[in-house]
């Protein structure tokens, strides 16, 4: 099984990102032959400053490796270092009608937050189906906004193979992640957008301050609360061994305990998650040849998959003299 995903790397990464993706896609990496890939590419429809898209690369890798991607068993990578994805992503596009691209949900919901209508962002789904289709990949681990993508990422590859008469392209499965919504702060999901993250890689005390600023509601001390409906038990449960879960669970319907002792638990529960991986962190920040290494070694592997399977492509649809003159 071949399980590939790619981050786009935009700006720093939460505890919702970790839950919801990364902490999934680093334990993959122990069963499955795992891709990963920092978007760079799709990154450029939203940062169009080089500094800064570099910037935000760099910190995806150095997330990524910092919680324990293990670069010798996962393969991470730049997608910018397969640019190999560009021509599959215009090959598609000449199979692909116009009307499925204009009912991606994600492209109206940017549109309405105001990122620019531009065509990049428009043909967004046709670079993330060749991201996946380049790879033959097999699963897809992705949040919920990206089902859509995926399955229009399985319409293109039928879409190419039927024109083409050859089954060329493989079509993905989706994984769905299994963490359900990770509550910001103010109990909304926890998006960069709403102001309401709780950061990976802040400074303890900041980390801290932020849980104890969670919303609660107004049970008083003494009362028996509801932990079902708690945001701060429902991070707790998504960090803390299970143990430490069915004991919180008893104190909050036993009464006695007010939510400030629940934040201070979930508070020293996060730091302990956060502490080795933020110490990681800052060594990997000095040496950032290292990191570079990674990427660029990862890419190579990844290139060499792409290339293979960009033969086939070509030579399916007539884009090379023959099959053994590609020169891959
Ligand atoms: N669109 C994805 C996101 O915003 C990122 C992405 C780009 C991706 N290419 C991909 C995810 C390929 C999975 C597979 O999260």
């Amino acid at each position: 099984m071949r399980v590939l995903s790619g981050i786009q790397s935009s700006g720093k990464l939460h505890l919702g990102n970790y839950l919801g993706a990364m902490k999934q896609h680093i334990e993959a990496q122990h069963e499955h032959e795992c891709f990963f890939f920092i978007a760079n590419y799709h990154s450029l429809t939203t940062v169009q400053d080089a500094k800064l898209l570099r910037e935000l690369t760099l910190d995806v890798a150095l997330d990524y490796l910092a919680l324990g991607l293990d670069p010798k068993k996962a393969c991470m990578f730049r997608q910018t270092d397969v640019p190999e994805v560009c021509e599959l992503a215009w090959i598609l596009s000449t199979v692909t009608g116009r009307g499925l691209l204009e009912r991606a949900h994600s492209y109206k919901d940017k549109v309405e937050k105001g990122i620019a209508a531009s065509m990049g962002l428009f043909c967004y789904p046709v670079l993330m189906a060749a991201d996946i289709l380049i790879y033959r990949s097999d699963l897809v681990p992705v949040g919920k906004d990206q089902v859509q993508h995926i399955e229009m990422t399985q319409d293109m590859a039928g879409y190419f193979n039927n024109t083409f008469g050859r089954e060329v392209l493989k079509q993905p499965e989706a994984k769905l992640n299994e963490a359900m919504v990770v509550p910001g702060i103010d109990g909304q999901k926890m998006s960069k957008s709403y102001g309401n993250a709780i950061n990976l890689f802040d400074p303890p005390e900041v980390t801290r301050k932020r849980i104890m600023s969670i919303k609660t509601d107004s049970t008083p001390v003494e009362a028996p609360k509801n932990p079902d409906t708690c945001n701060v038990f429902a991070l707790y449960r998504l960090l803390a061994g299970p143990d430490e879960v069915k004991a919180l669970e008893e104190r909050y319907r036993k009464g006695g305990m007010g939510y400030g002792e629940a934040k201070k638990q979930l508070a020293d529960v996060t730091e302990r998650v956060l502490a080795p991986a933020r110490e990681r962190r800052a060594k990997l920040e000095r040496d950032t040849d290292y990191v570079e290494d990674v990427l660029r070694t990862a890419g190579k592997r990844a290139r060499a998959v792409a290339r293979g399977v960009m033969a086939d492509v070509r030579d399916a649809c007539g884009l090379v003299a023959s099959k053994d003159t590609h020169g891959a």
